[in-house]
């Protein structure tokens, strides 16, 4: 091998060596480039940790009859207080709704009953319009003036005119597609709802 040869050969090999390197290292950059967004979206903020979060409602002092509101993840959540005479109306709404038996509506399988609740006496539902997401207004006294003399209760969206039951049910000939939504929830005490969490094996329904 003659000694020009030995050169260009030692060359080579740095050559190479330098390429190895730089390869390596844009490697490893592009691996950690791709990996940051990976992590990150398997590691919420804490600031989007805690509008996940579950809020607890006190109901101790809603009466008969009203409704409370409180927001979770950015939402209006009502819980109404009904009377025995609002529960008892519901069933002879059935023929005119759109999904009575709440079988195309978004609910936990806990609340897919004749009341869509927990406990009966209250219901617990996220207070947004199923059809583009305004915000319906609470409207329990039958024959409410700015809705219609046959109106038995419920929730009516002025926007486009969708009407909801006492049970968040949708009429039949309206926009709303379906149900108002029901959110995952339960009772911590006679008091107290937490919204935003299902009933787990050691808390009361
Ligand atoms: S948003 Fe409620 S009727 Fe259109």
């Amino acid at each position: 091998m003659s000694i020009e040869q030995n050169n260009d050969s030692s060359v080579d090999l740095k050559r190479r060596r330098i390429l190895t390197g730089v390869t390596g290292v844009v490697g490893a950059a592009g691996a950690t480039f791709l990996a940051v967004p990976f992590v990150s979206s398997w590691q919420p903020s804490e600031k989007a940790k805690a509008a996940g979060a579950p809020v607890n409602a006190d109901i101790s002092k809603l009466q008969s009859g009203q409704m409370l509101t409180v927001e979770w993840r950015g939402k209006p959540v009502w819980i109404v207080r009904r009377t025995p005479e609002m529960l008892a109306g519901l069933p002879a709404l059935d023929g005119d709704l759109r999904d009575p038996a709440s079988n195309e509506s978004d609910q936990p399988a806990y609340c897919q009953n004749a009341t869509r609740a927990v406990k009966e006496e209250y219901l617990v539902v996220v207070g947004v319009c199923t059809h583009l997401g305004c915000a319906p207004l609470y409207r329990p006294a039958i024959g409410s003036p700015d809705v219609s003399a046959d109106w038995q209760g419920g929730f009516f969206c002025p926007c486009h005119g969708s009407r909801f039951d006492l049970a968040g049910r949708v009429f039949k000939s309206v926009p709303a597609p379906t149900n108002l939504e029901i959110p995952p929830y339960h009772f911590i005490n006679d008091s107290i709802v937490r919204i935003g969490e299902g009933p787990t094996a050691g808390g009361a329904a």
